[in-house]
């Protein structure tokens, strides 16, 4: 899936910088030359400095050389010369092969404060119409019925939910959808375990129940000496099979059982506040695997080998990838091909985004080139958005070794510890309140420590890091979003208000600036953010905003400002980093509480 971000608007700084530098560089080319980025191109290569005393933009002048036939650094040097003030640049310096711009601060007052307060900020991308007119299905959670729900699918959801959030804010039709695992030897492997054992299932907590089941039944075959061993794996074949031809007392506990872990499962999206428009279940898409490999055998992209049938995709370094078994089983990679012909052919979608942990990743190229092969131009719009493991600072979990973190207990250590912290409001806050806000600082935690990491990256878990008020956490993010709601709160008891009429003219300090420049860029970040699959981008960007905000908080007294004006203004700067702070949580799936 090819990434870019040309469908996207300008804003009105880069377009103007672009539109500046343009024609500062065509002075620049020699006669009878010319200069190959137009203003647009060259307002994308505009970059952050790494400092922000740098400047608020630098523009690295290498690509310029070949036009204008002169060394990067002369060039940086001699667009100072010729670039005036004017506009929404105030003043260029050449540092090397770059040349760093400073904007206007006054406009840029007067551009981002009006449009957050007014809320056309949060409205912009939505309006695309490149955007509007595509359908994205985003597939995320899939977990296996009669297995734990794991801390790893915690990750799985909160990137998903992320990303059908940020796709729908940048103005796409988004679907999201779940695949529940429901087929398989792993389910015949628990239901033959509790068929001879005959455990009693407790009354409540079913679905957890049963991923205990799964791991004792796993354990049982692999400790058993070789002739048990094939006594219980013909017994679980048995079981396979009475599965699937849907009859007999097998079947219903399959039936039951299944129940148990989805309803469990919904508990777990109802509390983090989760949703799919479509549920695909994999027992739905059997039938249609098997008829997918008829299909294609008669079309001849698949070829029998052995008895066995498959795709040869050795020409493209990814193996044969095999579809129907010789004793006619098919494969979880066949029933992606029928699920995803279903997704292309029932939705009509035009991205088809899969979030799958990274252990996946051999399977998903294999089924997107097998998809090609079978004459599907989406193949070339299907996206894995791979991602990387949860471990502890020991090392992986393994619920073998009872170190794997159900996501149950996760959620209950997290909201004991901060249940704890919030006894002091008790009598003070209602009972509803307080468990209100420990709800969604927890859920804030959650979702901000699975989704700040980069995908790619694996997940080291720290229950003091996620909860800590201090660092890159999540209530470290929802804190300053409610300090900003309490110091509104307060002003207006001492009779101000936020007013951006006074702005422009009233912020001038480099911590006002540089919180402005945050804002700013939001919608941007947001885009790539969207494009990507990263919605660590924005998490970032978030945790810089906060901490920006927390300089501007200690530099700029507000209810000790000089004049009433500034006090006003700095409330309006105050109100509208409050405003993008929420939206942006929001878009990661955190509800911030207003006060804490
Ligand atoms: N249920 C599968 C598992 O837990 C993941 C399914 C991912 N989605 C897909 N279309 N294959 O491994």
């Amino acid at each position: 899936m090819a990434i870019s971000l040309n469908h996207y608007p300008l804003d009105p700084c880069r377009a103007d910088l672009g539109a500046r530098l343009h024609a500062a560089l065509l002075t620049l080319v020699p006669e009878g030359g010319h200069l190959e980025l137009t203003p647009a191109a060259i307002s994308h290569l505009l970059e952050q400095p790494p400092e922000r005393e740098l400047g608020d933009y630098a523009l690295p002048c290498f690509r310029f050389a070949k036009d204008t036939k002169k060394k990067p650094q002369d060039i940086a040097t001699a667009l100072t010369s010729i670039l005036t003030a004017g506009g929404w640049l105030t003043k260029s310096v050449a540092v090397g092969a770059f040349l760093n711009i400073y904007i206007n601060k006054e406009r840029l007052a007067a551009t981002v404060l009006p449009t957050v307060a007014s809320g056309d900020a949060f409205r912009l991308l939505a309006s695309l119409p490149a955007n509007r007119a595509q359908r994205v299905m985003i597939e995320f959670s899939q977990p296996n019925t009669h297995k734990e729900f794991h801390v790893g699918h915690g990750r799985n959801v909160c990137l998903g939910n992320s990303l059908v959030r940020l796709y729908r804010y940048c103005g796409y039709e988004v679907v999201s959808a779940n695949y529940f695992g429901d087929d398989g030897t792993h389910i015949a492997t628990v239901l033959s375990y509790i068929n001879r054992l005959n455990p009693i299932p407790p009354k409540t907590a079913r679905g957890e129940w049963l991923g205990q089941m799964y791991v004792a039944a796993k354990r049982e075959l692999e400790s058993a000496d070789p002739e048990t061993k094939q006594k219980l794996l013909a017994e679980i074949s048995k079981v396979h099979r009475q599965i699937e031809t849907r009859n007999g007392d097998v079947y219903q506990a399959w039936l039951e059982t299944r129940q148990w872990s989805l309803d469990d499962f919904a508990t777990i999206y109802d509390w983090l506040d989760v949703h799919f428009d479509v549920l695909f279940y994999e027992s739905e898409v059997s039938e249609a695997a098997q008829s997918t490999v008829d299909e294609y055998l008669a079309k001849d992209v698949f070829k029998l080998d052995q008895g066995a049938v498959g795709v040869d995709l050795k020409p493209y370094k990814l193996g044969f990838c095999i579809l129907r078994k010789s004793d006619g089983n098919t494969l979880y990679a066949t029933k992606d091909l029928a699920l995803a012909k279903r997704k292309f052919e029932d939705f009509a979608i035009s991205r088809n985004i899969y979030v799958v942990a990274d252990e996946q990743n051999h399977h998903f190229r294999q089924v997107f080139k097998v998809l090609e092969l079978m004459g599907f131009p989406q193949a070339k719009q299907c996206f894995h958005l791979s991602y990387g493991m949860v471990v502890l600072p020991e090392g992986k979990m393994s619920s073998r070794d009872g170190t794997a973190v159900s996501f149950h207990s996760l959620r209950q250590m997290m909201s004991d510890h901060l249940r704890a912290i919030l006894a002091k409001y008790e009598g003070d806050w209602s009972a509803d309140e307080i468990a209100k806000t420990a709800h969604q600082l927890c859920d804030g935690a959650i979702k901000y420590g699975m989704i700040s990491t980069d995908p790619v990256k694996e997940i080291v878990f720290n229950l003091e890091d996620w909860l800590s008020f201090e660092g890159n956490s999540g209530p470290y993010l929802m804190y300053s979003y409610s300090r900003t709601r309490s110091i509104l709160r307060k002003a207006g008891e001492h009779g101000l208000a936020p007013d951006i009429s006074v702005a422009a003219t009233e912020l001038k300090a480099a911590s006002e600036h540089e919180l402005l420049r945050y804002l700013h860029d939001f919608n941007q970040v947001v885009a790539a953010a969207c494009e990507n699959c990263k919605p660590s981008l924005l998490a970032t960007h978030l945790f810089y905003m906060c901490k920006s905000f927390n300089r501007f908080y200690v530099d700029a007294p507000i209810l000790k400002a000089e004049r009433r004006e500034l006090a006003a203004a700095r409330l309006a700067l105050t109100s509208a980093f409050g405003d993008t702070l929420r939206q942006g949580l929001m878009l990661l799936g955190i509800t911030p509480p207003e006060r804490m």
